[in-house]
């Protein structure tokens, strides 16, 4: 939600911070703005739109100074116009501040501001901030942006300058990420790596309420009570072409077709054969596993889904019961956790706001966290008890694919690993499964080989309204993640459903030559699937079966047949999923829609 860039050394600012922008589109792409200091006076761009607007415009202010901030945004007070954009700043436009979070009890703050005379000219809630700081300023930058922080209640990543303590670029963060970029002679700030990769591989990750002065001179950090903190640079070791199209069309088929490599990266050194599940970053004893007595898993989105798939997989082979709840549900319910409650959060940025809440609140009441995570150095990640990094690379289309994989894979790992510690299911199945993690790769490399089948699916389903997803147990579980890819990147309307729940009462919206995809890759429920997509078939419904090989006999019930490779059903997700994901990104690409950033969405969700 919202991306933050800024720069400050030798180098004319405005190309640094309009590349670092376009590396954060993905977090928001409402209107972008950049606000420079010009020989110590404050100018600033700004517009409605994506960053190519805001492109157009600084190339005819053509902006010689070397120190500027940055923003790309995620509307959340206020729709998306050229007034709300960011930066803001104070009425005599000496201040300008980028924002990402959102600053809640800002209503409260501008009541207080406007009595003293200020004036607002947005509907943001950013707008409190400027002024705060110009309220507070007595004559050090860094100073008035910690009073100012001090009355602010949210989240918040900032960068301030000012013509007032020119030089200097103050950034702080607060429950939405920061990073630092350390080059030579010159520092950046950035809501996320990719943004600074183009320049530096060293970074400072900050931590909440940490405070950066950066000048000519270098970067100094505080904490709240302006104490020098000594910190670690993180060298950053992926490569920046790691966050390029590569030759693709879209990000999103780039990380389709990088899945199989992301299955064996996450697998590389926690599976090998013939040896115990090793999970470098998990370091609970066999007592604290025996001792769990309930699993939560929490999530949002796509994460969630895989979480589905995750409390099928550990209570199969854990024997642990595992409730599964959206994370923005989880925090407000009052939730029954003791020290015996193990908590799985996953989240392929550990940045998204309602998952942090959840990890936070179910930490303060004793449970033991393991985070699943994409981003090395998250909120989530370093928040949590134990983490288990997925090796997906950076992910940059909105619409997660080798995220959501490679969750699946960290799910069957930690399962099989309590499993093994547990001793809970015979040394023959678990190798059994450890030998069918291995083959993954393959599997989904041979599925991505010939796409030529499901892409004929395409014609029907872009002239769509609705589509229906359905499937039983980890079927299921796939089909409201194919759903979703499906609606949130070509806006067509669609719902996944348990098989077997439909005649309850959805079943009264399938009729005539309405698209149903059904999922029946589960032997031991195959055939009340196939009773299932019968109960369709009869209602004049058009279906798209997707098997595993071997179930020829699908074709008598089904318009269509997608087969998948024989795998074991519990690992079948892991390929059962690629063909809805091609479905969706080419039903997309042939609706003409913004694949990669899909309207009202954005990437990694820093609000509530
Ligand atoms: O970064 P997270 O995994 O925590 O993100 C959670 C969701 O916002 C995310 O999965 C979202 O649903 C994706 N757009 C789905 O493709």
């Amino acid at each position: 939600m919202c991306g933050i860039v800024g720069y400050l050394g030798p180098k004319k600012a405005t190309p640094i911070l309009i590349e670092g922008l376009g590396k954060l589109e993905y977090r928001g792409y409402d209107s972008s703005g950049i606000a420079v200091l010009e020989n110590d006076d404050i100018k600033v761009e700004k517009c409605r739109g994506r960053l190519s607007n805001l492109k157009e415009r600084v190339q005819s202010s053509d902006f010689a100074s070397s120190i500027g901030i940055g923003h790309t945004r995620w509307a959340t007070h206020g729709e998306p116009s050229d007034v709300n954009s960011h930066p803001h700043c104070n009425e005599d436009e000496s201040i300008a501040v980028v924002h990402n979070g959102i600053i809640e009890n800002y209503i409260v703050l501008r009541e207080m501001l406007m009595a003293k005379g200020y004036k607002f000219v947005s509907e943001t809630d950013t707008e409190v901030i400027p002024h705060l700081v110009d309220y507070y300023f007595e004559g050090n930058l860094e100073d008035a942006v910690m009073k100012a922080t001090k009355k602010m209640e949210g989240s918040y990543a900032l960068g301030v300058i000012s013509e007032k303590d020119p030089g200097k670029i103050v950034a702080v963060r607060k429950d939405s990420p920061l990073v630092i970029g350390v080059g030579e002679n010159e520092s950046f700030i950035a809501s996320d790596i990719p943004a600074v990769l183009g320049q530096t591989r060293d970074v400072y990750l900050l931590e909440d309420k940490e405070f950066v002065v950066m000048t000519n001179d270098g970067i100094t950090i505080y904490d709240e009570n302006k104490n020098k903190v000594d910190k670690q640079i993180f060298h950053v070791t992926w490569d920046i072409d790691a966050a390029e199209k590569g030759g693709y069309e879209h990000f999103m088929l780039k990380e389709i077709y990088e899945q199989p490599k992301a299955i064996k990266d996450t697998l590389t050194s926690r599976i090998v054969k013939g040896e115990k599940i090793k999970i470098d970053g998990i370091h609970l004893t066999k007592e604290q596993i025996e001792g769990f007595d309930k699993v939560y898993i929490i999530a949002c989105g796509t994460a969630y889904h895989s979480g589905v798939v995750g409390k099928y997989v550990i209570e199969r082979l854990a024997k642990i019961p595992v409730e599964i709840d959206y994370a923005s549900e989880f925090r407000y319910r009052n939730p029954l956790i003791t020290d015996k409650t193990l908590m799985i959060c996953i989240s392929q940025s550990g940045e998204t706001a309602d998952t942090l809440a959840a990890l936070r609140l179910a930490k303060d009441k004793g449970a033991r966290i393991i985070a699943i995570t994409n981003v090395v150095g998250s909120s989530i990640s370093r928040e949590a008890d134990d983490v288990f990094y997925t090796w997906a690379g950076p992910e940059i289309a909105v619409a997660s694919t080798k995220a959501y994989i490679t969750m699946l894979i960290a799910l069957y790992i930690i399962a099989l690993y309590m499993a093994e510690v547990k001793n809970t299911i015979r040394e023959t199945e678990i190798n059994k499964i450890k030998d069918g993690l291995l083959d993954l790769s393959e599997g989904v490399a041979e599925i991505l080989s010939d796409i030529e089948k499901i892409k004929t699916f395409v014609d029907k389903v872009y002239k769509e309204k609705d589509v229906y997803y359905l499937g039983r147990g980890l079927d299921y579980a796939v089909a409201l993640e194919g759903s979703l890819k499906l609606k949130e990147i070509s806006y067509i309307h669609s719902e996944a459903y348990p098989g077997g729940e439909l005649k309850h009462g959805t079943i009264a919206l399938i009729e005539e030559g309405i698209t149903v995809i059904a999922l029946a890759t589960q032997e031991d429920i195959f055939d009340k699937m196939v009773s299932n997509i019968r109960e369709v078939k009869t209602r004049g419904a058009n279906v798209l079966g997707i098997a595993m090989e071997g179930h020829p006999d699908i074709e008598k019930t089904v318009d269509e047949t997608v087969y998948i490779p024989r795998v074991m059903p519990i690992l079948a997700p892991v390929y059962s999923v690629v063909p809805l994901q091609i479905l969706a990104y080419y039903t997309a690409v042939r609706k003409g829609c913004d694949v990669d950033k899909p309207r009202n969405l954005a990437k990694s969700v820093t609000v509530e």
